[in-house]
């Protein structure tokens, strides 16, 4: 293998200072990545502020301003800069914003240390950035057999990663034994754990007490001696509809766990804030016992992935979000849109309730949170199912691993009901 350019080397050189297993969670890839300080981004930076700029590949008018078409800058009112580059590490204030918001929304995380967040294209990149850096060809991911189905083609297909799947429910719960008897499997070393709560596709959290068995399951393994890199998808963070469940993300839990568990979280606006289009999510790194070099080498390291994949993410969603974030009708405007999904998911609970004779034709899975419920029916061809829906009761649903995933988020209210009774029928006519 080819030498590790200097910066790598010196990122690399800060994390083993003091945290020599985190460095052995890093892929190949993930040790020879380093962010370009010395290359054009740095040198651009290095000449801030001079009179004559002749550094970076964006353009000025005469009179200093950022050259745009008039017609796309009276579209959005937002200042022009925002049609420039955004830095690769994603804008330094929103960066900070995410990461006040981070431990204003999870309380567990005060007075522990995480890194700042570093900018993705949304959570998808996100997910790619984190396999870019800690998956290797042939290396087992662990996670549930109820999973969004994109995870193949960012760890399997991108990285050649593997799949090592446990059960995701046993008792109408989460099923943590699974979970460790999958984390305890084979040899001790690194283990990489991929959650997903609220998760797609079954709209479930872990309650407290399973939320503190799976933690518990990995200190333990921790303690054995495993590297244990734990890659959240918090993509639906908040979204939780019900008393007793886990209300934070698990990284409050991860960043002070054990020295051998490495939380990486990656959330963002997509889900959250209603923006699915704007691509913009955050990947976060934390560990017990980090210090603040072994932080900002993750964070280098993570930005090079993100200048050396999408270069940067969008710097007008970024602004938009940013102004967002600080107005003062944020959050009445959030919990105002959360309230029309709970309300959503009373009426499920209501229709179900109303409706026992439903239970000839599905039977209703765990779900308490995020976007999506799941039935699994009784007795059909799911796949024919789904085309019946289609053709005859003008109702789409998605077909994934035995069950019918049904997005509440994006059904109105009112057609809650119908949704309910037309799967009923079709899956009484399919029996007969
Ligand atoms: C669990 C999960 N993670 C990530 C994503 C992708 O989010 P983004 O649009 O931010 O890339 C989705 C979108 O469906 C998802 O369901």
């Amino acid at each position: 293998m080819n030498a590790h350019n200097p910066l790598a080397e010196a990122s690399n050189r800060d994390i083993e200072n003091g945290a020599p297993q985190i460095l052995s969670m890093l892929s190949a890839r993930g040790k020879a990545i380093y962010y370009p300080f010395k290359g054009i981004l740095g040198q651009t930076a290095e000449a801030k502020g001079v009179k004559i700029n002749a550094t970076i590949g964006t353009a000025f008018e005469n009179d200093g301003s950022p050259l745009t078409l008039e017609c796309m800058e009276g579209m959005v009112n937002i200042p022009s800069e925002s049609f420039l580059y955004a830095p690769s590490f994603g804008m330094p204030k929103l960066r900070e914003e995410w990461g006040k918001i981070l431990a204003t929304k999870n309380p567990g995380l005060k007075g522990k240390t995480f890194s700042q967040p570093v900018v993705t294209a949304a959570l998808t990149h996100g997910l790619s950035v984190a396999g870019y850096l800690f998956v290797d060809e042939g290396d087992s991911i662990i996670l549930p057999d109820l999973y969004w189905d994109n995870y193949e083609l960012v760890f399997c297909e991108a990285y050649a990663g593997k799949f090592a799947f446990y059960n995701t429910f046993a008792n109408g719960g989460f099923d943590v034994a699974s979970f460790a008897k999958a984390l305890n499997a084979g040899a001790v070393g690194k283990k990489i754990v991929l959650l997903n709560f609220p998760n797609n596709p079954t709209g479930y959290t872990p309650t407290e007490a399973e939320a503190k068995a799976l933690v518990s399951e990995i200190r333990k393994a921790a303690e054995a001696g495993n590297k244990v890199v734990v890659v959240l998808d918090d993509a639906y963070f908040g979204l939780v509809y019900e008393e007793g469940i886990f209300q934070e993300s698990l990284f409050s839990m991860l960043v002070d766990l054990h020295p051998n568990v490495l939380g990486i979280k990656l959330d963002g606006a997509t889900k959250e804030d209603y923006v699915w289009g704007f691509r913009v999510g955050f990947i976060t790194f934390g560990f017990k016992g980090a210090n603040a070099e072994q932080l900002k080498a993750l964070e280098n390291k993570a930005a090079g992935a993100v200048r050396g994949t999408i270069s940067n993410a969008p710097c007008l969603s970024q602004s938009i979000l940013l102004k967002a974030y600080t107005a003062p009708e944020y959050s009445d405007q959030k919990k105002q849109k959360y309230g029309i999904l709970a309300e959503r998911v009373q009426k499920i609970r209501s229709t179900l309730k109303a409706h026992p004779e439903y239970a000839r034709s599905f039977e209703v899975m765990p779900f308490n949170s995020g976007y999506f419920m799941c039935v699994k029916p009784i007795g059909v061809d799911n796949e024919g199912l789904r085309k019946e829906l289609i053709s005859n009761y003008s109702t789409g649903v998605i077909v994934l691993s035995g069950l019918i995933r049904l997005a509440f988020s994006a059904v109105p209210t009112n057609l809650v009901e119908n949704l309910f009774a037309n799967l009923h029928s079709a899956i009484q006519k399919l029996q007969k």
